[in-house]
């Protein structure tokens, strides 16, 4: 018996690296990894970034900060912040009409102005802006009504609280560490905002920015994660409270390993400026952000996409036109993005790939206009089907290099006719017989 048992251990663990099955967890549907779920599945968030930056002059609070203009020339722009077209309705039917499940809006930047009715100072649009209203509220409730996560960021930074220590790029007000009393009025501020939030919107995930500053003892992380738990224990918390969060926010930068949290999301700009830049015509094609989207997904992560309306809340139309074009591409792929796992690792297939939550399916993107034969390496399984998605054509495989004495799969070609190709990208699905199995050895005998 004991014999026996070792000779099953020596070929598991000989075998086991060549063989990997990919029955994924998402969950273990206990603690983190249970609220994590919805947005694991979520995979295409908007991100909107508004605020009296909107106007389209300034870039949103480094403009001051950076000694661009002066602080007073920068508040200025509260006099015009006027909400004029605002539309939350449209927002919310544009969002969801992209695809996204989810939407971040910056209920506060680190120019401190906050976009709802906080008590906590008299810096909002209800009461320092023509707007003269909550400007947050109306999307909040326009995203519940259309079944979107809600999400808030909030900058732990506020450049224009008074008792706050950092102001202008190498000049601050004070040292949080040499004067821990005047640190702790601004800390009460920060903490009561967060609080003020999480309890009048209840949001799904709040996204600290800022937290770079200062330390977590400082910000007293551990304190605004349990202020944000202790209201509801399913908010999720992004990367950004030095150590506190519960995913990682790679921005603009695009990993090329997968970053070090099980959980991560991209954010990125449709052009190259986080708010409205009126001269800022540097937008990125839909099929550029279709690819990017394709190859985050294929590595377990998510993407944020960000829009930023104008100070009268009207959304730039080369935005709209980004959202419209993914919405088509999401709408006639949904099954091969949302509610999917991260794809095989490199090697396999020549560009990303996704596999249903079961493992019996495995979807192919095709970026570029790829016509003729792609290949699939390493597929331990039997292929029930080959179609591609949206118009369910059926492909036919040939497989090429199977030894019939051998272990090791043959390689896995399949024509691709021209008539079945996207206007961005084609994706092709792979029914198998069973959890997908990937050979992952040197070749050989075996
Ligand atoms: C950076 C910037 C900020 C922007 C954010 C979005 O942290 O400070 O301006 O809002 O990125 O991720």
């Amino acid at each position: 018996m004991k014999q026996l048992t070792i000779l099953l251990l020596t070929i598991i663990i000989f075998f086991s690296p060549l063989v990997c099955s990919f029955a994924q967890t998402v969950s273990d549907e206990t603690g983190k990894d249970a609220k994590m779920l919805w947005f694991a599945d979520a995979k295409l968030g908007i991100f909107i970034h508004w605020g009296i930056y909107s106007l389209g002059n300034t870039s949103e609070s480094w403009e001051f900060h950076n000694k661009r203009i002066s602080h007073a020339d920068y508040m200025s722009q509260l006099n015009s912040f006027t909400a004029k077209s605002y539309n939350p309705e449209y927002w919310a039917d544009l969002i969801k009409r992209s695809g996204a499940r989810y939407s971040v809006i910056t209920s506060k930047h680190h120019d401190g102005v906050a976009l709802w009715d906080t008590k906590m100072n008299d810096l909002s649009t209800l009461k320092k802006t023509p707007a003269k209203r909550d400007v947050l509220t109306p999307f909040v409730n326009e995203l519940r009504k259309n079944g979107i996560k809600v999400g808030l960021y909030y900058s732990l930074i506020d450049w224009s609280y008074p008792d706050y220590p950092g102001f202008l790029k190498d000049s601050s007000r004070y040292d949080a560490v040499i004067d821990p009393i005047r640190w702790g009025k601004f800390l009460k501020f920060c903490h009561g905002q967060v609080e003020e939030i999480v309890k009048k919107y209840n949001p799904d995930l709040v996204w600290f920015d800022g937290d770079w500053e200062h330390s977590a003892g400082e910000w007293r992380a551990d304190y605004i994660r349990k202020i944000i738990l202790d209201n509801n224990k399913n908010t999720i918390i992004n990367g950004r409270l030095q150590g506190y969060g519960d995913y990682d926010t790679p921005e603009q930068n695009f990993p090329v390993s997968r970053p070090n949290l099980k959980y991560w999301e991209l954010c990125m700009t449709t052009n190259e400026s986080w708010g409205f830049y009126r001269n800022d015509k540097n937008y990125k094609t839909p099929y550029e952000i279709i690819t990017i989207f394709a190859d985050a997904i294929s590595m377990g992560g998510n993407l944020l996409l960000d829009i930023a309306p104008d100070e009268e809340g009207t959304i730039p139309i080369e935005q709209v036109n980004i959202l419209t074009e993914l919405g088509k591409w999401t709408n006639k792929h949904s099954e091969a993005i949302f509610g999917t796992l991260g794809g095989m690792p490199q090697g396999h297939f020549y560009g990303p790939s996704t596999i249903s939550k079961d493992s019996t399916s495995l979807f192919l993107f095709l970026p570029g206009k790829v016509t003729g034969d792609v290949v699939v390496k390493g597929l331990m399984n039997n292929i029930k089907k080959i179609s591609e998605v949206g118009s369910g054509t059926l492909l036919q495989p040939k497989v090429v290099g199977k030894i019939s004495w051998s272990t090791v799969p043959g390689l896995v070609y399949i024509n691709v006719p021209e008539s079945v190709q996207d206007t961005y990208m084609t994706v092709l699905k792979i029914e198998l017989d069973k959890p997908i199995k990937l050979y992952r050895g040197k070749g050989g005998f075996n």
